[in-house]
C-alpha cells in the first residue's frame, strides 16, 4: 500500500487530463534523469526547461541540490535516505505531471528499485533518461570538487566511490554525453520530449 492513512477518500477532479493537455498543447509527464554526480543532469535539465518554456510549454525542473534544501532537507546520503528522497520527489513529480506539466527531474537516483517505484505510480507518464556519462569522465570533470574529496576520504558514501550506482537496464532514452556538446544532448532530449508529449 502507498498509504498508512485510514479514512481517506480520493476526491475526483473536475478538470481531466485530456482537457488540460488540449489547453496546454502537450501532455504532462515525468522525465526522470538519472546518472552519476557530474554526469550533466542539471545542466541538461535547466537548458531543456528554458527552451520548452520559450516555446510556451508548461515545464519545471526538480533538482537534487535544490530539493535537498527544503522538501528533503532532513535527508542525507545513506541508502534509506536516498530511497526516501526519491520517493518524495517521485510523488511530487507525478502530482505536477497530473496538473499537466512536463516535469524534468535531476537526481542521481542510484538505485533501480527506487526508480521503478516512481515509475509504478503512473507508468504511462514516466520516462527514464539515463545520462550515461562514465565514472572516469565525471571524475575528470569534477565540477564541484566532490570526487577529489571522496577520494581523500572526506565524503564517505559518495556515489560511484563509496556507494553504488545502478545504471538503468532499459531506459526510454540514453544520452551518451562523452564527446558531445551540451547543445547536442539538449537537442536529443528535446526531440524525445516533443515526440513523447505531443497531443497526436
Ligand atoms: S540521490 O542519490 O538521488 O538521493 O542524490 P541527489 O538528491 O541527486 O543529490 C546529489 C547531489 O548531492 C551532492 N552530494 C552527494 N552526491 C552523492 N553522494 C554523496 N555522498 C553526496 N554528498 C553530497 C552532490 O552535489 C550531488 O549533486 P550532483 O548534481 O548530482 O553532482
Amino acid at each position: 500500500a502507498r498509504s498508512r492513512s485510514s479514512h481517506v477518500t480520493v476526491v475526483p477532479h473536475k478538470v481531466d487530463s485530456e482537457t488540460r493537455a488540449i489547453a496546454n498543447g502537450h501532455r504532462g509527464g515525468v522525465v526522470w534523469l538519472t546518472g552519476l554526480s557530474g554526469a550533466g543532469k542539471s545542466t541538461i535539465a535547466m537548458e531543456v526547461e528554458r527552451q520548452l518554456f520559450l516555446k510556451g510549454w508548461q515545464v519545471t525542473v526538480l533538482d537534487g541540490d535544490n530539493v535537498r534544501t527544503g522538501l528533503c532537507g532532513d535527508l542525507g546520503f545513506s541508502d534509506p535516505d536516498r530511497a526516501e528522497n526519491i520517493r518524495r520527489v517521485g510523488e511530487v513529480a507525478h502530482l505536477f505531471a497530473e496538473a499537466g506539466m512536463v516535469v524534468v527531474t535531476s537526481f542521481i537516483s542510484p538505485f533501480r528499485a527506487d526508480r521503478e517505484k516512481v515509475r509504478a505510480i503512473n507508468p504511462d507518464a514516466f520516462h527514464e533518461v539515463f545520462v550515461a556519462t562514465g565514472l572516469n569522465e565525471c571524475e575528470r570533470r569534477d565540477p564541484k570538487g566532490l570526487y577529489k574529496k571522496a577520494r581523500a576520504g572526506e565524503i564517505s558514501y559518495f556515489t560511484g566511490i563509496g556507494s553504488a550506482y545502478e545504471a538503468p537496464a532499459l531506459p526510454e532514452l540514453a544520452l551518451a554525453t562523452e564527446g558531445k556538446s551540451v547543445d547536442e544532448s539538449v537537442a536529443d532530449l528535446l526531440r524525445y520530449i516533443e515526440n513523447a508529449f505531443s497531443l497526436s
